[in-house]
């Protein structure tokens, strides 16, 4: 149910609503408001250990909440969707499950910003229910949460995929989680190219455990199918479901999770997937998803 941004206000202050970004939308709660970061987890059925990602209005909130200092450049990019992981004060254990950091980004969406500024800082996951790909519309949100769940409508996000979360190790920032900035387009920013981490038994980023975009379609590389996820520049045997121009990463981006959902509204069982594309800039996220998406 779309609701506007002062009944988001409004409702935030005891509840849950659902927020555009750039990147996903995102199941917003106030940071002060224990019962409705509860209602987070239970709603989209997410594991306990995995900590949120705290949503500022500017980076001139940051030092309520960290001590450390953070390259200037890098906060070139707020608002925008890289995500800072921080030692981390003043913040609940809910929220970081329990670690010495917590996730930081300012996200870059007028009426989120708008919300932000009037509720304080909000913890949002993706408004998706664990395990699905990640909602980039609002009848996305109300496809996993009811037609009655509060959402506010932002339009489709602009980028589609989730922020780039970066920590630093022995003075080196490290992709933890690859996304909407590439690791080419931070190495100008750094000057090198940061080091895009692989997630291990334990990860540096606890979400990397956990089933992630995946629809109930089957996703394979080769073999028999029902459709092809595919580019709609090129032919297939099968029918199509397009993500996009293949030589348009940014399009692709955009329309992913949109097209993993739209696979099963049109009730396909299993669907092969076109990965034959670049592995450098956005394509590389847009890789991880689709492997990940196809995780049993
Ligand atoms: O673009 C985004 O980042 C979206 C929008 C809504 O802002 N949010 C998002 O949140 O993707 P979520 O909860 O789906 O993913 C947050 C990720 C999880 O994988 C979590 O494990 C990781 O951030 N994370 C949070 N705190 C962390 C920490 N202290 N250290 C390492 N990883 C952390
Ligand atoms: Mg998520």
């Amino acid at each position: 149910m779309r609701i506007s941004v002062k009944q988001a206000i409004d409702q935030l202050s005891s509840n849950v609503v659902a927020i555009p970004t750039e990147t996903v939308y995102g199941l917003a709660a106030r940071i002060d408001v224990p019962d409705a970061i509860e209602k987070v987890f239970t709603l989209k059925n997410r594991p306990r250990e995995n900590p949120l990602i705290v949503h500022l209005y500017s980076e001139n909130d940051l030092h309520h909440y960290t001590d450390e200092p953070v390259d200037e450049e890098l906060l070139d990019y707020w608002p925008g969707p890289l995500t800072l992981i921080l030692k981390c004060k003043n913040l609940p254990e809910i929220i970081t499950a329990g670690l010495p950091t917590a996730a930081f980004r300012v996200p870059n969406h007028p009426l989120t910003l708008e919300i932000i500024k009037m509720t304080g800082p909000l913890v949002a996951p993706s408004a998706n229910l664990s395990g699905y790909p990640s909602a980039t519309h609002y009848k996305h949100v109300e496809n996993d949460f009811g037609l009655n769940f509060p959402v506010v409508d932002g339009g489709m996000c602009e980028s589609g995929l989730e922020s780039t979360i970066i920590a630093k190790k022995q003075g080196k920032w490290r992709i933890l989680r690859l996304g909407a900035i590439s690791a080419e387009e931070l190495e100008k920013k750094l000057g090198y190219k940061p080091e895009v981490v692989k997630p291990s038994s334990k990860p540096e980023c606890p979400g990397q455990l956990f089933k992630h975009y995946s629809p109930k379609a089957k996703l394979v590389f080769k073999g028999d199918a029902d459709a092809v996820l595919g580019f709609r520049d090129r032919n297939y045997i099968f029918p199509l479901v397009s993500f996009g121009a293949s030589d348009d990463p940014e399009e692709i981006a955009s329309n992913l999770y949109d097209a993993l959902r739209s696979l099963d509204l049109l009730g396909y069982k299993t669907v092969l997937v076109d990965i034959n594309f670049p592995r450098d800039g956005l394509y590389s996220t847009i890789y991880e998803r689709l492997l990940k998406a196809s995780q049993e």
